[in-house]
């Protein structure tokens, strides 16, 4: 059999349907039916289109993400076009960045795959486009990633065992200002005492406690609260500024809108933002027939399923520029989403469509 990049261009050159031997299934064949036009090569199906090429040429053409899954460059030279150093990262990553932010919403999370140092490196070009940082999860790998492959006598560190995950959102802006400053700047604008908003909707002490405070005790007032506050300033406050609480200064933001001023997150019961789970060993991990890992970074199923369950519903759509074998893409199918991926490298690229394609009786 020829290799999995020649079998690619021969494919495109050939525009036909390719059969060939499943890498993890030896001796059977599996039908891989791509859509080749002059322009692009994609593999799809009702819900997922995993494109073979550069995702930088891609994304304007993918519908809004709600969760975007970026597992690219750790400055290592772990794939073809991997910096080898973290110092490298900003500029590998910065026009993809550019380009997210161009079509995020505030309603979508970015999940930053990489090792500490590479998303140390990446994070302030992460806010200069606007995303938010949330928090940090740690994959803790365990003991058993590094056992029997370890001399102490030569370490200068403590083996290293993690990978992070790091959770982001899409800040919205109003006029220039935070959705916490823009809260208490329409309010300030009714005239109306501060103390006042507890009245409009209908708490002890939670509207100047929480959704004015402009410390990191704000937070962002339920919808059905936000409706309330919004009535109250739009009938008691200042007829001269009317309205208030209004991105178009036409009509005030209702509730449904509110709503979607921010990511959704659903935190699963039982877990801490330290995630032990072991290395990807078992069958789940894509193979040669020799029994080669295909990919070094494949990750885990169970972890992408995480991330999109506690961060999208069924039908939203989900971005993976860095497809690599599509672990992201694959577990947003499973769970009934829409993917848009991409991968750069035929090898890996025809590996991971196969993923998709249930194996013959
Ligand atoms: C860290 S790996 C992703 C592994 C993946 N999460 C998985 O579970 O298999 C990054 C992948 O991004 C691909 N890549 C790098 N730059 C790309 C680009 N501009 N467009 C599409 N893919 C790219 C690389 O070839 C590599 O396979």
């Amino acid at each position: 059999m020829p290799s999995k990049r020649q079998s690619l261009s021969s494919l495109i050159q050939s525009k036909t349907l390719l059969s060939y031997a499943a890498p993890s299934t030896v001796g059977r064949k599996k039908a891989v039916e791509l859509t080749i036009s002059p322009t692009q090569t994609i593999w799809q199906n009702e819900a997922v289109m995993l494109h073979y090429g550069d995702s930088l040429d891609l994304y304007h053409q993918w519908d809004v993400p709600t969760v975007i899954i970026s597992d690219g460059a750790y400055g290592v030279l772990g794939f073809n076009g991997d910096p080898a150093n973290h110092g490298d990262l900003p500029q590998w990553y910065e026009p993809h960045i550019k380009a997210w932010s161009e079509r995020a919403l505030p309603l979508t999370t970015l999940w930053f795959w990489n090792s500490e140092i590479g998303w140390a490196a990446v994070h302030p070009i992460l806010e200069r486009y606007g995303w938010r940082y949330v928090g940090t999860n740690i994959w803790d790998k365990g003991k058993s990633h590094i056992a029997g492959n370890v001399n102490t006598k030569q370490l200068r560190q403590f083996p290293v065992v993690t990978e992070l995950c790091v959770q982001y959102v899409f800040e919205p802006k109003i006029r220039g200002l935070s959705l916490k400053q823009w809260l208490l700047h329409e309010w300030q604008r009714t005239g109306l005492r501060l103390r006042e908003a507890n009245q409009a909707c209908g708490v002890a002490d939670a509207a100047t406690r929480k959704y004015l405070n402009q410390g990191h005790l704000w937070y962002f007032p339920p919808p059905e609260r936000f409706e309330l506050l919004v009535e109250y300033a739009n009938t008691h406050g200042d007829v001269g500024g009317r309205p208030y609480f209004s991105v178009d200064t036409i009509n005030p933001l209702t509730s449904a809108e509110w709503a979607k001023m921010r990511a959704k997150f659903y935190c699963p019961y039982g877990f801490t933002n330290v995630w032990q789970r072991d290395g990807l060993r078992n069958a789940e991990r894509v193979k040669t027939q020799q029994g080669k890992g295909i990919h070094l970074n494949q990750k885990p199923l169970d972890l992408m399923e995480r991330i999109i369950c506690a961060s999208s519903d069924v039908n939203d759509v989900i971005w993976e520029p860095f497809g690599g074998l599509f672990s992201g893409a694959l577990a947003a199918n499973q769970l009934k989403r829409r993917a848009y991926a991409a991968e750069i490298d035929a090898t890996y690229y025809l590996y991971g469509i196969e993923r998709f394609i249930p194996t013959p009786k």
